[in-house]
């Protein structure tokens, strides 16, 4: 089978600076894709800035034989969204391939959650994939083609103590995936998403031994195929780290039906409503509404 190519796409790469955007930005400019790496350059909790960080990225991919141009907007806000849309425009006329992957932290225990720390989690995560994927999004619709790669969590997928902020945001990420995926099927649009694991500066203080084989490198091929023509999946979210790659579904049991339904009835059923055989996995909200039908014969 032939190499997944991406000769002459055009893939902006948020928070491509280092981390897990950089090795994104390589594997994919490696392959012939143009890229706008985009960085703000500031520190894990959002702080701070520094232009050189993309403009790094760039020089390192220029002189690996690649393409690239830096742009250093926030994703946090709608102008910096369209700025770096903008940037992919100007440089190469279109945009293929949107990886939404810029990323802070501000941990916390609920009790001591704060608006200081959930809204900046909120702008750059949830907010930011908007600001820039819909600018991107109506570029894709007029062209019929398009791939939108969004970094979700196990975090917000599973829980983690300390990370309402984050968890809440990076579970948005999969609604904002599964509805993209249904809005962007007539058009060849694609939108999935990834639930990573690896050792960057975000996670090397948690990590611990664990860390050694969580190269941010293994996760790159599960973004790059999600990013490729031939991507065969849409409104999907992958497990991937240390190059294991899983899917992770919502699914939903076979239930408990009665007509007169009552609080005890949810109380004496609860193992039924719970049971796990027989799980659907509804593509779309319409799959899931016929799953009530059968009851209703
Ligand atoms: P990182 O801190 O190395 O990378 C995040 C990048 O985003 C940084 O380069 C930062 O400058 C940039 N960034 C932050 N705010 C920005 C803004 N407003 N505009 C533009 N760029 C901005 O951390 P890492 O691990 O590479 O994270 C990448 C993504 O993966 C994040 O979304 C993170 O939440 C997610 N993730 C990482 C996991 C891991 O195990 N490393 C686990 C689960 C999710």
């Amino acid at each position: 089978m032939a190499e997944l190519g991406y000769d002459g796409k055009v893939a902006i790469i948020t928070g491509a600076g280092g981390g897990l955007g950089r090795q994104h930005a390589l594997l994919l400019a490696s392959r012939g894709a143009l890229l706008v790496i985009n960085d703000l350059g500031g520190a894990v909790d959002g702080t701070g800035s520094d232009k050189g960080a993309a403009e790094r990225m760039v020089d390192e991919i220029k002189g690996l034989g690649g393409e690239a141009v830096a742009d250093t907007n926030s994703v946090a806000t709608p102008e910096g969204g369209a700025a770096i849309v903008q940037t992919a425009l100007d440089a190469f006329g279109r945009v293929d391939i949107v990886v939404n992957n810029a990323g802070i932290l501000r941990d916390k225990a609920f009790t001591n959650m704060s608006p200081e720390l959930m809204n900046p989690v909120f702008d750059v995560h949830l907010k930011g994939a908007f600001h820039v994927t819909q600018p991107a999004f109506v570029k894709m619709r007029e062209q019929g083609y398009g791939r939108i790669v969004s970094t979700s969590s196990a975090a917000g997928l599973f829980g983690n103590f300390g990370q309402t902020n984050y968890g809440a945001a990076k579970m948005g990420l999969v609604g904002f995936t599964r509805v993209l995926a249904v809005e962007g099927a007539k058009y060849n649009i694609k939108a999935n998403a990834i639930a990573p694991l690896a050792l960057t500066r975000m996670t090397e203080s948690i990590m611990g031994p664990l860390g050694d084989k969580l190269d941010p490198a293994l996760v790159s091929p599960v973004v790059a195929y999600l990013a490729s023509e031939e991507c065969a999946v849409s409104g999907e979210v992958y497990s991937v780290g240390g190059g294991r790659v899983a899917r992770i579904f919502v699914g939903e049991t076979k239930g408990f039906f009665d007509p007169a339904l009552s609080p005890e009835h949810v109380r004496d059923h609860l193992d039924e409503i719970r049971d796990e055989q027989g799980y659907a996995v509804p593509a779309n909200l319409a799959e899931e509404t016929a799953l009530f039908l059968p009851s209703f014969k």
